[in-house]
């Protein structure tokens, strides 16, 4: 029999759809009792591939934890997941138990979970359609025991597509989005995409990171401009979201992120601006200062 996702009208079974919706909803009921126990949610999102979700993802969740937070990432980018190798931990594999899966953790503390995990090796590809992807997703907010944190931070891939829904339809009190764009036209097309969709949920934009922007000269250190800077901040104003700063291009920053050491742990100009835009969230995702 075809599988079926609950949602259709033709299916030669009703019993098939019934049993299909009464999964889901228990694994809602699953999903709700285990983000309850996570004080902040927050996605990562970016219309255009490469612009930096997950540097920005890797880094927040490493500076929280800086601060004495104790903080999660969930990889939600399924077809091209780099949160392992990012935070260092590519070659772990998850224990399973009587409470669910347990989440990889970094030697700082981190708790991730990426479908890298489950993996044979580095070189298989997942080879799934829409519907297996948000299941996995769904499984990764229901089964894996995250335990207590103050944050959980979700990386995305780019796009607004089935990854994206499923974190936004599913988390049911997730605090917002991040917006990560690069400076230049193509990259802040598509960041306008990413806003619409989230305000077509109902999902709160917290700001928008113009990464990339500018490049940190290794001779004197200075932030010279190369692709151009500010189209971040003109689709912040158009938009009516608060611009949270710039990130410039730092080749410290890109080694340490290869090694999978996040560049908040160094002294360099990106890890400096980066940690900036970090105070400014936590202060609105906590209410401190509106
Ligand atoms: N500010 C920066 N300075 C130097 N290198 C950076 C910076 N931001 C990102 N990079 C590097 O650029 C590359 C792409 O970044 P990243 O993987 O975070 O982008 P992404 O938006 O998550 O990509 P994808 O859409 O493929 O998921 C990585 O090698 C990363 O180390
Ligand atoms: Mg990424």
């Amino acid at each position: 029999m075809a599988e079926c996702d609950g949602n259709c009208n033709s299916c030669a079974s009703k019993n098939t759809c019934s049993d299909t919706k009464k999964l889901l909803a228990q694994q809602d009921k699953k999903i709700r009792e285990n983000m309850s126990k996570i004080k902040h949610k927050i996605v990562i999102l970016s219309g255009k591939g490469g612009v930096g979700k997950s540097t920005v993802t890797v880094n927040l969740a490493a500076a929280l934890n800086l601060m004495g937070k104790k903080v999660g990432v969930l990889d939600a980018d399924i077809h091209g997941p780099n949160i392992p190798k990012m935070l260092g931990v590519e070659n772990a594999q998850p224990m399973v138990g009587p409470a669910g899966i347990f989440p990889i953790v970094t030697k700082e503390g981190i708790r991730t979970m990426s479908i890298s995990y489950l993996l044979p090796d580095d070189k298989t590809p997942v080879i799934w359609r829409g519907p297996k992807v948000s299941g996995a997703i769904r499984q990764f907010l229901a089964d894996v025991a995250w335990g207590e944190l103050d944050y959980l931070l979700i990386d995305t891939p780019p796009g607004t597509g089935d990854e994206q829904l499923t974190i936004m339809q599913s988390i049911p009190d997730i605090d917002g989005a991040i917006v990560v764009t690069t400076p230049e036209e193509v990259s802040i097309l598509d960041v306008k995409k990413s806003i619409t969709m989230a305000r077509m949920l109902n999902i709160l934009i917290l700001g928008i990171i113009e990464n990339m922007s500018g490049f940190v000269c290794p001779h004197c250190n200075k932030v010279v401009d190369v692709f151009g800077r500010g189209g971040g901040e003109k689709a912040a104003k158009e938009f009516g979201v608060e611009f949270l700063g710039r990130i410039p291009l730092d080749v410290k920053a890109r080694e340490a992120s290869d090694k999978g050491i996040p560049m908040v742990l160094l002294d360099c100009k990106a890890s400096e601006e980066f940690k900036k835009i970090v105070e400014r969230i936590v202060e609105k995702v906590e209410g401190k200062k509106e």
